[in-house]
């Protein structure tokens, strides 16, 4: 694992920028993996002052997301294509139709995961995928249990998730249960990984996955598998 350890929010935000930019710079029509939470924020506001500067062009980008709630109409302002809109679509010259997130509303889950994995390989895999990382270690949804799940699924939420998520709507209870999320196979079949990793919250993970060890207990650690990740933190993550 690359690893990057910035003074602060904002200096992870531009880095994490510079590496994203530098794969559309080499390939104008690669495919992204993106994803949610309060972490990428920073990093798709660099990106789009990219683009309004001249400096990055979207038009051939395609993306897909990692996860989306469960159910959720998209139009919900807590949903995650919501998100992506309001944080980096509406911001930047990419064709919506080239950008993909679940849908949180399909009829047919088991139909909609699959298809998903489907169209990602139909689009030659994805070249770079930004991760966030949650306290409990989980990456996309893809929560701590007994095992991980490969293909991409429908996943029940661990009561730390929803608790951490909580901040974004009024009660716990408000929280969708369940999420749609890409599994590890689409993850780590990604040519690249950069993970993102913010806060004293998430240094316990962050620190469990430098160690090497592998357990499904802190998913990320399965990222030690990987032979292209760049793990951009801050100080606060990486010393707590
Ligand atoms: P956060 O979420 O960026 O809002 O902390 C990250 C995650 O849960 O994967």
């Amino acid at each position: 694992m690359k690893l990057y350890v910035c003074k602060n929010y904002d200096e992870m935000s531009a880095k994490a920028a510079d590496v994203v930019a530098s794969v559309i710079t080499l390939k104008p029509d690669c495919v992204l993996g993106l994803a949610t939470g309060s972490t990428p924020v920073g990093m798709y506001k660099c990106l789009a002052e990219m683009n309004k500067a001249g400096k990055l062009d979207f038009a051939g980008v395609k993306t897909y997301n990692l996860d989306e709630y469960y159910p959720i109409k998209a139009s919900d302002p807590q949903s995650y294509r919501y998100f992506m809109n309001k944080n980096l679509f509406n911001n930047i010259n990419i064709d919506i139709e080239n950008t993909h997130v679940l849908n949180g509303e399909a009829p047919d889950t088991d139909a909609e995961c699959a298809a998903y994995d489907k169209a990602i390989e139909a689009a030659g895999g994805i070249d770079i995928q930004v991760l966030g990382i949650g306290n409990n270690g989980h990456i996309g949804f893809n929560e701590p249990a007994d095992e991980l799940v490969a293909a991409t699924h429908v996943q029940g939420l661990t009561e730390s998730t929803i608790e951490a998520n909580s901040r974004f709507f009024s009660s716990a209870d408000e929280v969708p249960k369940h999420a749609l999320t890409m599994g590890m196979a689409p993850i780590m079949k990604a040519k690249r990984i950069i993970i993102l990793i913010s806060g004293k919250g998430k240094h316990a993970a962050l620190k469990e996955m430098l160690s090497g060890g592998i357990t499904t207990k802190n998913p990320a650690t399965i990222l030690n598998l990987h032979s292209d990740v760049t793990v951009v933190c801050d100080e606060d993550a990486y010393n707590g």
